[in-house]
């Protein structure tokens, strides 16, 4: 009985001291865990840096000019370590899925949509040594790396690109990067793998000034379609990439916590 009224006791004085109290702020864990060093645990403005990179994921964070400085460190580790390519595959993994269940139409008007920058090619390079959301973005110094043509591919998505091609799906590249940047860009792809597409769509920067990349995307995707392409998915790591019109039956959104383009 003393034992049971002991139990009692502190079961009561945890639940108490764990308790949920949002009210006054005092305790954020649903379950009375204390966070790992390095697993998002620094705050920025009340919240984590893991869960400020869910609010940028999910477009619940938007027109974010850097990373904040607190999280920095963060970014760096979890692009650099096993989970950006661990989400990534499990973007990778959905689409395959999705591209192999359709029955399509074998008249070679299905094509897959891919964005180029951090989607197949990606510029950690540069980041890692530009530093992770330190210093503004800067476009000459950007675009120097760009024509350099270095860029390797994100593993996973060339692994998407290879299954989709065997699948009799055609591919379209659609990118931001312009006009001028169109050799080195489709060098940097062959040399990287990506070695067969049907069309690599580049911005004309006088007709799309001052454009959104929802805008000009959207219009160069209504293009494809009324070419006769079937635009059967679409994968980039800006929402800006998936959003907007002819947007394709079904978008997949890669990770991407370093920058954002509307
Ligand atoms: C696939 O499509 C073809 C032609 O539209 C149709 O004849 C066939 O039954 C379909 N197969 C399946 C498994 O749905
Ligand atoms: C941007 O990069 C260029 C080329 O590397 C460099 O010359 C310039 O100083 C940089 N600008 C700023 C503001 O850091
Ligand atoms: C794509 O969407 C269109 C329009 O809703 C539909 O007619 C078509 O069957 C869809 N294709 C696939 C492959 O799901
Ligand atoms: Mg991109």
């Amino acid at each position: 009985m003393k034992i049971i009224l002991l139990l009692f006791i502190l079961a009561t004085s945890i639940a108490t001291s764990h308790g949920l109290d949002l009210d006054h702020g005092i305790d954020y864990n649903i379950l009375p865990l204390r966070l790992k060093s390095g697993s998002g645990g620094h705050y920025i403005k009340g919240i984590t840096c893991s869960s400020w990179r869910l609010g940028v994921e999910a477009h619940n964070i938007i027109d974010w000019k850097t990373i904040p400085q607190e999280c920095e460190d963060y970014v760096g580790n979890y692009i650099l370590g096993e989970q950006y390519r661990a989400d990534s595959k499990a973007v990778i993994s959905e689409a395959y899925l999705y591209a192999k269940s359709l029955n399509l139409t074998k008249d070679g008007k299905n094509i897959w949509v891919f964005d180029i920058d951090e989607t197949s090619l990606s510029n950690l390079q540069y980041y890692a040594n530009h530093g992770f959301g330190v210093e503004p973005f800067n476009a000459t110094a950007f675009n120097e790396w760009v024509e350099l043509g270095e860029a390797p591919a994100l593993p996973e998505s060339k692994k998407l690109y290879k299954k989709l091609l065997s699948l009799g799906i055609k591919i379209a590249f659609l990118t931001g990067r312009s006009e001028s940047q169109r050799d080195i860009t489709a060098k940097n792809l062959k040399d990287a793998g990506y070695y067969k597409y049907e069309k690599l769509v580049v911005k004309d920067t006088v007709k799309y000034k001052g454009k959104t990349a929802v805008t000009y995307k959207s219009a160069e995707r209504e293009k494809l379609e009324q070419e006769g392409y079937r635009i059967i998915g679409n994968i980039g790591d800006q929402w800006s990439d998936i959003l907007g019109t002819n947007t394709g039956n079904r978008t997949f959104k890669l990770p991407d916590p370093l920058y954002y383009i509307a």
